[in-house]
């Protein structure tokens, strides 16, 4: 027999990042190739936005998807979200060149507030949520402290990207498989702050770090490439990455809707005080999930350079945190 569908709410889903996920969630990539979904999107009232978005929805429509159970056009979020199961927030402004992503803190605060109050309202109690736009933990921070009578640990921000993206140096400098891959972390803000963590990792069953033995590539070369991957992108593009950031969150949504049996990846997640990092601040942090639900990685020794890195990407959420404080 087949199974029910779930609602998956997309905001934004006229942007860059919207057209390069829909289609993957529609075709069961995300969920499951045997989970019927229904799409709620969500586009700002703006006429051009709402053209875009029916352009959007019959593609969907032309591309036939057996899984695809229903589609929602919506202009406002208490709509959009109305009894939806996933919540893929995606809808904010972009950063252009020169610009850092909390550039974008004012600019974007308002689109998260708004937008937890209406999941806190209207969305199933166990909705999964992940804020892609940016900056991204803090505006999931945003959003957790707009929506009181949801849990805290349903609100989620992806650092899956700035993962992938570590995987993928660490392959290359290697010769191994990114498939190959376990036990790595990014630990903190989706920003260059954030610290990839290759102490623990194995590549082909092999330890990363004795196998690339180099201190100095780690600090000089590695974490500022992870770091400004996103602004190479925008130089190089003149538009911020699409189909990588989509690619991500059906990685984060998929490994925590299905589990990742045993393997680590990183998610960005309210702390409950783990690793000295104060409680329900959004943090990247090394998890496993099982049964729809995560579980960070407790235990890890932190030596003196991770624990610089993990103090100064806690300070710049810290004072991401603190200047959107007036209005929560
Ligand atoms: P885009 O400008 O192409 O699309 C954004 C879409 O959101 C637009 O169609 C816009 O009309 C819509 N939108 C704006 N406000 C909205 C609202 N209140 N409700 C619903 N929709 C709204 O941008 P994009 O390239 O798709 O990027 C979207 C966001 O994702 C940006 O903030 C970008 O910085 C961020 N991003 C994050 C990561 C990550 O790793 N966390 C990676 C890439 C991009
Ligand atoms: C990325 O990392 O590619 C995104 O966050 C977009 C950006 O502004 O860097």
């Amino acid at each position: 027999m087949s199974k029910k569908p779930v609602r998956v709410a997309v905001t934004g889903a006229a942007g860059q990042i919207g057209y390069a996920l829909l289609f993957r969630i529609a075709s069961g990539e995300m969920l499951g190739k045997d989970q019927p979904v229904i799409l709620q999107l969500l586009e700002i009232p703006d006429e051009k936005a709402q053209n875009a978005l029916k352009g959007v929805i019959m593609e969907l429509e032309d591309c036939a998807f057996p899984l695809l159970a229903g589609i929602e056009a919506h202009s406002d979020a208490e709509s959009a979200f109305k009894n939806t199961d996933y919540a893929i927030l995606v809808g904010a402004r972009p950063r252009g060149p020169g610009m850092e992503r909390k550039d974008l803190l004012s600019a974007n605060a308002q689109i998260f507030t708004v937008q937890g109050k209406a999941l806190n309202k209207v969305a199933s109690r166990n909705v999964k949520v992940l804020v892609v736009g940016n900056p991204a933990n803090t505006n999931a921070y945003i959003a957790m402290k707009s929506a009181p009578d949801l849990p805290r640990e349903n609100f989620t921000a992806m650092l899956r990207l700035d993962h992938n993206r570590a995987a993928s140096q660490i392959a290359a400098k290697t010769g191994g498989t990114v498939g190959g891959i376990e036990k790595l972390t990014v630990w903190g803000n989706h920003s260059p702050t954030m610290y990839a963590d290759y102490r623990f990792a194995t590549i082909d069953g092999k330890n990363v770090k004795e196998a690339i033995n180099d201190d100095v590539w780690n600090r000089d070369t590695f974490l500022p490439t992870v770091g400004k991957r996103g602004a190479a992108i925008i130089a190089a593009r003149g538009l911020s990455s699409a189909a990588s950031a989509a690619n991500a969150a059906i990685d984060h949504m998929r490994d925590w809707a299905l589990g990742t049996n045993g393997k680590w990846v990183t998610m960005g997640i309210p702390s409950n005080g783990e690793y000295g990092i104060p409680k329900d601040v959004i943090f990247g942090f090394p998890v496993t999930t099982e049964n729809g639900k995560y579980k960070i990685v407790e235990g890890l020794p932190i030596d003196a350079f991770s624990q610089e890195r993990i103090d100064l990407t806690l300070k710049e959420l810290t004072e991401e945190q603190d200047g959107v404080k007036h209005l929560l």
